[in-house]
């Protein structure tokens, strides 16, 4: 895999999030100068492992985890400082100073990103909670789809750059509280007990100790690429939730693959390859239709092999059949030319694994390969499987296709035949070296 013809590249996620984006994105790092956040915010995590240490970040980028590459969080990014500095301080601790106090800087932010408030988790928690059971989205409760409504809003909003100026945001926050405070009292029945003062004091310092980490990013983007430098896209959660195209309203509140360059700030023509990240079997967190959902043992078995419990939230993630029809339309909307299979070794010791090909939509029995972005529709979806022999050998030690069990190679081959994109790497472990390069050996980055 000749991963310096990829050009500058984008990683997505092809399902609802938690593909092994993290991973993925850890292994590309190398061939590349800059690693950028460009969507969601701290509703993310992305882990990656190797040498016994793991990591899992939310909102600094995974590829800082590798030296003298630059992390930048774009203006697409819903940024919750604290979480950032949290960050910051946990990687210090562990050796991985990205140039706090130093004039080597190993991250940037933009000056236009939208900050979470306080009040933006709050009234994440509130209004999902004031919502019958069966209608909530099961957000992450990080603030998110607050923090871009108030960017869509405008004048509610606070970016980034405002942090640096403390009048300018206790007068902002004066005015953004009254308003809050009457709509809480309206729909939550309780106002916000906090001070516009002293919540001014406090984001403006956490806005002095970011301070030499922001900046203009989207100039300084474009002048990296003009330099050479190599740009590699870390997208967040999956094409299924995007907020146009995903499973609305069961999504999360930004952009996937075509996100990227709004999110970022580059021309979209800049990028040159799209790798989706899927993993051998689907799962899902939160709410929504997921028809190739396993409710039964099968389901529990793969959640306890994959160890399928939410990064960010620790919920148990929901486990189901690969399903080719959301991956196919994935890959379709954010052209993609390459795919990563994670988790092959998940499946291990099932006699069959399943892979969802069609749909049965409720008003027809005819069998469909239409991916339905219409929640209320796809819930009533049944899925169409097909059942192929599965394997019994564990294959975290695998790392050619030819030391796969057959049947595990027969698997792989029907999903590439089923996406017509190639599977270019195959995963088999959280490690940086569980992985499976495809191609001839000479062909490994
Ligand atoms: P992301 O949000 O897409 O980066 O994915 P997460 O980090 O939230 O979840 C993926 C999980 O699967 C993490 O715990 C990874 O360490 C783990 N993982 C990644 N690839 C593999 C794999 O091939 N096999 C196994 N068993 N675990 C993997
Ligand atoms: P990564 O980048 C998995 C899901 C939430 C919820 C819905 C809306 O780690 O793949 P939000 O807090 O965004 O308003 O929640 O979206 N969600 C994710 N699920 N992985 C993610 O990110 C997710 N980001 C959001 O579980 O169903
Ligand atoms: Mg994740």
């Amino acid at each position: 895999m000749k991963v310096t013809r990829f050009g500058h590249t984008c990683v997505v996620g092809l399902c609802w999030g938690d593909e092994g984006k993290g991973k993925i994105v850890d292994l590309l790092t190398e061939h590349f100068d800059v690693v950028v956040r460009y969507n969601g915010g701290a509703n993310a995590g992305h882990t990656v492992r190797f040498d016994g240490q793991r990591f899992a970040l939310h909102l600094v980028p995974a590829g800082v985890l590798h030296a003298n590459v630059v992390g930048v969080i774009g203006p697409g990014v819903a940024l919750d400082p604290l979480i950032v500095l949290q960050e910051l301080g946990e990687l210090k601790q562990r050796g991985i100073d990205l140039g706090w106090d130093s004039p080597d800087k190993r991250l940037r932010i933009s000056d236009r990103a939208h900050v979470v408030m306080p009040y933006h988790k709050l009234e994440d928690q509130l209004s999902e909670a004031r919502l019958p059971p069966d209608r909530r989205i099961g957000t992450t409760a990080r603030g998110i789809g607050p923090c871009y409504a108030d960017k869509m809003h405008r004048t509610p909003a606070i970016r980034v750059g405002d942090l640096r100026h403390l009048d300018l945001l206790r007068e902002r926050l004066a005015q953004i509280l009254e308003g809050k405070n009457r709509i809480f009292h309206g729909l939550f029945g309780e106002g916000l007990s906090l001070d516009a003062d002293e919540l001014a004091g406090e984001y403006h310092q956490h806005g002095r100790r970011l301070e030499e980490f922001i900046g203009d990013t989207t100039v300084w983007l474009q002048q990296a690429a003009a330099d050479g430098k190599r740009l590699l896209f870390e997208g967040a959660h999956g094409t299924l939730l995007d907020i146009d195209h995903g499973t609305f309203p069961y999504v999360s509140s930004s952009s996937s693959a075509l996100g990227v360059a709004p999110g970022a700030g580059v021309p979209a023509r800049l990028v040159r390859t799209f790798v989706g990240v899927a993993k051998a079997y689907a799962t899902r967190v939160g709410e929504g239709p997921f028809p190739s959902e396993l409710k039964d043992d099968i389901g529990q078995r793969i959640r306890d092999r994959g160890n399928e419990y939410g990064t960010t939230t620790r919920r148990p993630r929901r486990c189901g059949w690969f399903d080719a029809v959301a991956a196919r339309y994935a890959v379709m909307l954010g052209g993609i030319s390459k795919v990563a299979l994670m988790h092959l070794d998940t499946l291990s010791g099932l006699a069959e694994v399943g892979i969802c090909t069609a749909y049965r939509y409720a008003h027809t029995d005819a069998a469909s390969n239409h991916f339905s972005a219409d929640a209320y529709e796809l819930s009533r979806a049944r899925p169409v499987l097909e059942m192929l022999p599965g394997w019994t050998e564990e294959l975290g030690e695998a790392r050619c296709l030819g030391d796969l069990p057959w049947n595990a190679r027969r698997f792989v081959a029907r999903l590439e035949e089923l996406l017509r994109v190639r599977i270019v790497i195959v995963s088999v472990g959280p490690d940086r070296d569980q992985t499976i390069f495809c191609g001839t050996p000479e062909a490994k980055p």
